[in-house]
């Protein structure tokens, strides 16, 4: 059974990464790290317990990570996730304590006493803790399986005309991550952007009846508003849980080898994932893209572990 840690911000689409990762009976969720994204990061792992509570997770250590970006200041996107970072629902107060260990130390410690090639890494937020992984602790690249991580896009973006959140956050990170020899795959706005909450999703959700149902229900409810509000969107893409998804089950996406860089300097485009299509990808190249996802089992997948969740 593939191993996965999921490190987070959430979050309205990290707390449906969470359920899924959790709720799916053919990935073992080993960690839950946070790290500072949509909110601080005192808010993302308080959310992050809540949602633990709601989905009844348990024997999984979860650990807060670094507050702020490697090198710029903080950014959050209160626009879509409200106040709290997870706005909509009443939080229940958590119950999980909190492992001791930094993010950055539990991220390490869990790959380095799984046997090599076990272990999958899915970032959900900036990629500020992978990369300061990876430079503490270097053994770690090649112990990992892949990183399977949300952000990116291969045209466009959200935070700016040319850059997706995550990255642009913390383009330092995000270039540390795609440059390490690892097997790492962006699953981007282009494949996020069709994975859409419509209504008839929103209401095979409530149809379930159950206390995590109604929660995520509430989720999608504040998401929906605020992406109608912020982006102009009909209906919210819930970007997190396709890349857990493609971690589940590959056969959901396309994906196809394609070097990626970030771009650093750039007056307008700083945090744009430059990636080059032009052609095959090179022999040895170790980063990926998603160009397309199965919406309907996608849905399929997430209610499947909502409902097993109970
Ligand atoms: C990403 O940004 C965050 O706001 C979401 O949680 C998601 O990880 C989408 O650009
Ligand atoms: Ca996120």
């Amino acid at each position: 059974m593939r191993k996965i840690i999921v490190d987070c911000d959430p979050g309205h689409d990290d707390a449906f990464a969470l359920m899924l990762a959790w709720g799916n009976p053919t990935v073992d969720l080993i960690g839950v790290t946070t790290v500072a994204g949509n909110q601080s990061i005192s808010k993302v792992t308080r959310n992050a317990l809540s949602v633990a509570g709601v989905c009844g997770i348990t024997g999984v250590p979860f650990a807060r990570g670094l507050h702020r970006p490697l090198v710029r200041p903080p950014g959050t996107a209160a626009s879509v996730h409200g106040d709290s970072g997870l706005d909509g629902p009443v939080l229940p107060e958590p119950a999980l304590e909190l492992d001791g260990r930094h993010a950055v130390d539990l991220i390490i410690d869990l790959v380095m006493t799984h046997p090599p090639g076990s272990v999958t890494l899915v970032p959900t937020g900036p990629l500020s803790n992978i990369a300061t992984a990876a430079v503490k602790e270097p053994a770690i690249v090649s112990r990992v399986h892949e990183v399977v991580l949300m952000g990116g896009a291969i045209r466009g973006g959200n935070r700016t005309p040319v850059a997706e959140f995550n990255i642009a956050v913390d383009p330092e990170a995000a270039s540390i991550v795609f440059q390490q020899p690892w097997k790492v795959t962006m699953v981007g706005l282009d494949v996020t952007h069709t994975a859409l909450a419509t209504p008839e999703v929103c209401a095979r959700i409530e149809e379930l009846g159950t206390v995590p149902s109604r929660f995520f229900g509430e989720v999608l409810r504040f998401f929906t508003q605020a992406y109608l509000n912020d982006q102009g969107f009909a209906a919210p893409p819930v970007h997190d849980p396709c890349a857990v998804a493609y971690v589940i089950d590959p056969s959901l996406l396309t994906v196809r080898a394609a070097p990626v860089d970030v771009e650093l300097h750039g007056r307008l485009t700083t945090g744009m994932t430059v990636v080059d299509m032009r052609g095959e990808a090179p022999p040895g190249c170790t980063t990926h893209v998603a160009t397309g996802i199965d919406v309907a089992r996608f849905w399929d997948l997430v209610l499947d572990a909502l409902r097993r969740i109970g």
